[in-house]
C-alpha cells in the first residue's frame, strides 16, 4: 500500500444563500494547504461540498414557488462558479442531495440502529425553527433561543436518538491524549470544557410532517434525518465509505476538517462520538478558525454588511485578495475586514516590499549587467547571511504551515524581503557598477534573485497566479520548484531576466472610490446600526464578537495592525525655521541606523535650539510627503497640553536611539 493521500475538507455550505468572504476563506484555506502539501510531494485529496437538505432550503424554495431541488441546484452552481474565480483546486464536490450521499447516511444510521446506539424516545423540549434544533428547559429562558434569540416552541413527539452520552468520556480521554485533534489549542480547551458538563443524547431524526426535505431513516419513513448527521456524513460518503472500501481506506482518517469556529462542537463532538459508534478512525485534526468581522460585527445579511469576495477580485485581483485573508488573519482568531486595511497590506507588503524589491533589482540589473545574472561563488558575509536565511526561512515556512499558522508562514518569508531590501541598500549596486566591482555586483544580483526565486516559490499556494509571473521575470520560469526540492544553489549558470514590469501596481488610495468604505463610513448607515440593535431588530449575537465585546462606532484594529505602525526613538541633531511658514521647524533626527529630515508644525511651540538633543517619537514607516516644498520622511508625536499648548512626546528616561515604541 502507498503512502496515505493527504485528505482535507471544508463544511458543506448551506446551499440557501450566497457565500461572502467568510466562507471563501474557509475554502482558500484549504485550497493553499492543498497546494503546499502536494508541493511537499504529498497525493492530495480536497473535498468540498454543499448542504442542501433542511428547514431553511425547504422554506426559501417554497417562498419561489419552486422545487428544494431546483433552488439547491441554482445555489450550488452559484457555489462552483465562486470556487472557479477563486482558484479553488477542490477535487470533489459533494452534494447531500446526491444518491451516493443518501445511500452512506442510511447506512450509517441503520448500522447504528442495529447496534443499539440509536434508540426513539418521546422528546419534549423547545424548539427553535430557525436553527432545527431542540433545546432542553435549563438552556432555554424565557422561550428564546440561545443561539439565535428568536422564540422558540414548546414541542412533545416521538424522536430517534443517538447515545452521545454512552462515547462521552472515551471522547475526553482521546482528546487529551491526542493534543493535535483539536486545533488551535484554545479551541480544544473550549471543547473540553463543553464536556466536562453531562452530554445528552442526540436527537437525530424530524417527523415527516414538519420537514419532508431530508433523507429519510430507512427504518422508520415517516422520519427524515436530523441535518447534521446528514451533513457530517459527508465526509465519509464522498470517499466511498462503506461501498467503495478500499478507496476509503487510502484517504480515511482525513488530515484535517477545517471548520469556523461557530460549528466546532458539531465536528468534535456530534462528528467523534458518530466515528466512535461507527467504529472509525477520527481526523488527526478538526481544525476551527475565527471569524472575518466587518466594523466590529459579524456579517449578517440583516446588518448589511456582508462582503462579496466577486467585488474585490474584480477591483483589485485574486492573488492579493488571497494573501490578504491569509496575511491578517492570525489563524484561529477573529480578524476585522476593511477594504482600508487591504489596500494598506497591499501598498505596503505586494506593492511596496516585494513587488519594488523585484522591480528595482530587474532595473539594476538591466542598466549595470544587460539583464544577464550569472551563477556566482558567494565569497561575502553579508550574501552568505542572505542564503543562510533564504534556507532557514524554507523550514520554518514549512513549520508554520504545518501548524495552519498562515500569517506566521507569510510573516517568515517576508523576514526574508525585508532582509532583501536592506541588503541591496547596504550593498549599494549602484555603487559597485560605479567603481566597476563586477565581482562583487554579480555576487549581489545572484543573491537576490536566488532569493526571489526562493520568495515566489514559497509563495506559490498563496498566490498561483502571480508568484510565475515574477519566476518568469527572473528568467526562471522553468523552475517551479517543490518546496521540497527547492535548494539554494539551482539557479542555473545563467539567467537572463526580463524587464521589470510591475506586478503588483500600488493602489493610488486618493483616486479611489470603495463601496464598501463609503457604507463602513456613512454616519446614517452607523446610526441605523444602533438603533437596530437598541430596538432589538438586530440581535447582539448577529453582532457577536471575540472577545465578546463589540464597538460599532469605532474601528478596532489588531494587536498586528498596531504593530505596522512602526513608532521608534529619535533624537533631534539639528532644527531651523521654514521660510515664509510661521508654523513649521524641518528637523534631521536621528533614529541610530540613519539620520532623516521631518518637518513639523510645531514652530510656535519651540525654539530651533531648545529642540537640539531632544528625543522624540519618530512614526518611521509613515509615507514621506512634501510639505512647502520640503521632503519630510516621518512624522513626530506630540499631544496638546492643559493650557492648549504642543508638547512633544518624549521618553520618561532617556531611551536607546531606535528602539521600538510599542
Ligand atoms: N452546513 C453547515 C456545515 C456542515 S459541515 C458538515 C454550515 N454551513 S454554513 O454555510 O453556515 O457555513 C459555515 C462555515 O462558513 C463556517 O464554519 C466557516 O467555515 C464559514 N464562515 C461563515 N461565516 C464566516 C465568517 N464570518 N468568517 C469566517 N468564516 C465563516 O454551517
Amino acid at each position: 500500500m502507498g503512502e496515505k493521500i493527504y485528505y482535507i475538507t471544508t463544511p458543506i455550505y448551506y446551499a440557501n444563500a450566497e457565500l461572502h468572504i467568510g466562507h471563501a476563506f474557509t475554502t482558500l484555506a484549504a485550497d493553499i494547504m492543498s497546494r503546499f502539501q502536494k508541493s511537499l510531494g504529498k497525493e492530495v485529496w480536497f473535498l468540498t461540498g454543499s448542504d442542501e437538505h433542511g428547514q431553511k432550503v425547504e422554506q426559501s424554495a417554497k417562498l419561489r414557488g419552486i422545487q428544494p431541488i431546483e433552488h439547491t441546484n441554482e445555489i450550488v452552481k452559484k457555489f462552483k462558479e465562486l470556487w472557479d474565480k477563486l482558484n479553488i483546486s477542490y477535487n470533489d464536490f459533494i452534494r447531500t442531495t446526491e444518491e451516493r450521499h443518501k445511500k452512506t447516511v442510511q447506512y450509517v444510521i441503520n448500522k447504528l440502529y442495529e447496534k443499539g446506539d440509536i434508540y426513539s424516545d418521546v422528546y419534549k423540549g423547545w424548539y427553535c425553527t430557525p436553527c432545527e434544533r431542540f433545546w432542553t428547559n435549563k438552556e432555554v429562558s424565557e422561550k428564546i433561543c440561545p443561539d439565535c434569540k428568536r422564540p422558540v416552541e414548546e414541542i412533545e413527539e416521538k424522536n430517534y436518538f443517538f447515545r452521545m452520552s454512552k462515547y462521552q468520556q472515551k471522547l475526553v480521554d482521546y482528546i487529551k491524549s491526542n493534543p493535535t485533534f483539536i486545533q488551535p489549542e484554545h479551541r480544544k480547551n473550549e471543547v473540553l470544557g463543553f464536556l466536562a458538563k453531562p452530554l445528552q443524547d442526540l436527537c437525530i431524526s424530524r417527523p415527516k410532517k414538519r420537514l419532508s426535505w431530508g433523507v429519510e431513516i430507512p427504518f422508520d419513513t415517516d422520519y427524515v434525518t436530523y441535518v447534521w448527521v446528514d451533513a457530517l456524513t459527508n465526509y465519509i460518503s464522498a470517499i466511498g465509505y462503506p461501498y467503495d472500501i478500499d478507496r476509503f481506506q487510502k484517504l480515511w482518517p482525513a488530515n484535517c476538517h477545517l471548520v469556523g469556529k461557530d460549528i466546532l462542537t458539531t465536528h468534535a463532538v456530534y462528528w467523534s462520538t458518530l466515528l466512535f459508534a461507527l467504529e472509525l478512525p477520527l481526523p488527526v485534526t478538526i481544525f476551527a478558525h475565527g471569524w472575518w468581522v466587518v466594523a466590529g460585527g459579524k456579517m449578517s445579511k440583516s446588518v448589511g454588511n456582508v462582503v462579496n469576495p466577486l467585488d474585490l477580485i474584480e477591483k483589485y485581483g485574486l492573488d492579493p485578495f488571497r494573501y490578504y485573508l491569509f496575511r491578517e488573519m492570525a489563524f484561529g482568531y477573529d480578524a476585522n475586514f476593511s477594504e482600508e486595511g487591504f489596500i494598506t497590506r497591499y501598498n505596503a507588503d505586494l506593492a511596496n516590499d516585494f513587488g519594488n524589491l523585484c522591480h528595482r533589482t530587474l532595473s539594476m540589473i538591466k542598466k549595470f549587467r544587460n539583464g544577464i545574472v550569472k551563477k556566482v561563488a558567494i565569497k561575502h558575509t553579508t550574501s552568505k547571511e542572505i542564503e543562510n536565511l533564504a534556507t532557514h526561512v524554507k523550514a520554518e515556512f514549512i513549520n508554520s504551515m504545518q501548524k495552519y499558522a498562515f500569517n506566521e508562514a507569510l510573516q517568515k518569508v517576508w523576514d526574508l524581503i525585508n532582509k532583501l531590501n536592506k541588503y541591496i541598500d547596504e550593498s549599494a549596486p549602484w555603487t559597485l557598477a560605479k567603481n566597476k566591482d563586477f565581482e562583487k555586483l554579480d555576487e549581489v544580483f545572484y543573491t537576490v534573485i536566488e532569493s526571489i526565486r526562493f520568495v515566489a516559490n514559497l509563495l506559490i499556494p498563496f498566490m498561483p497566479q502571480t508568484m510565475p509571473k515574477f519566476l518568469e521575470q527572473i528568467g526562471v520560469s522553468n523552475q517551479i520548484t517543490q518546496i521540497s526540492e527547492l535548494e539554494w544553489g539551482q539557479l542555473s549558470g545563467e539567467v537572463k531576466c526580463q524587464e521589470p514590469k510591475p506586478i503588483f501596481p500600488r493602489i493610488d488610495t486618493g483616486k479611489l472610490s470603495s463601496s464598501i468604505s463609503e457604507a463602513k463610513n456613512d454616519n446614517s448607515k452607523t446610526n441605523n446600526l444602533i438603533n437596530n440593535v437598541e430596538q432589538g431588530k438586530i440581535t447582539k449575537n448577529d453582532l457577536e464578537l471575540e472577545p465578546k465585546q463589540y464597538s460599532i462606532t469605532s474601528e478596532t484594529i489588531t494587536y498586528e495592525d498596531f504593530m505596522r505602525i512602526q513608532l521608534v526613538v529619535a533624537v533631534v541633531q539639528s532644527a531651523e525655521k521654514v521660510e515664509g511658514a510661521d508654523k513649521l521647524l524641518k528637523l534631521q533626527v536621528n533614529l541610530g541606523e540613519e539620520t532623516r529630515q521631518i518637518v513639523a508644525g510645531i514652530a510656535q511651540y519651540y525654539k530651533p535650539e531648545e529642540l537640539i538633543g531632544k528625543q522624540i517619537i519618530l512614526v518611521k514607516n509613515l509615507k514621506p510627503a512634501k510639505i512647502r516644498g520640503i521632503e519630510s520622511c516621518g512624522m513626530l508625536l506630540a499631544t496638546t497640553t492643559d493650557d492648549g499648548k504642543f508638547t512633544i512626546i518624549t521618553p520618561e528616561k532617556p531611551a536607546q536611539i531606535g528602539s521600538r515604541v510599542k
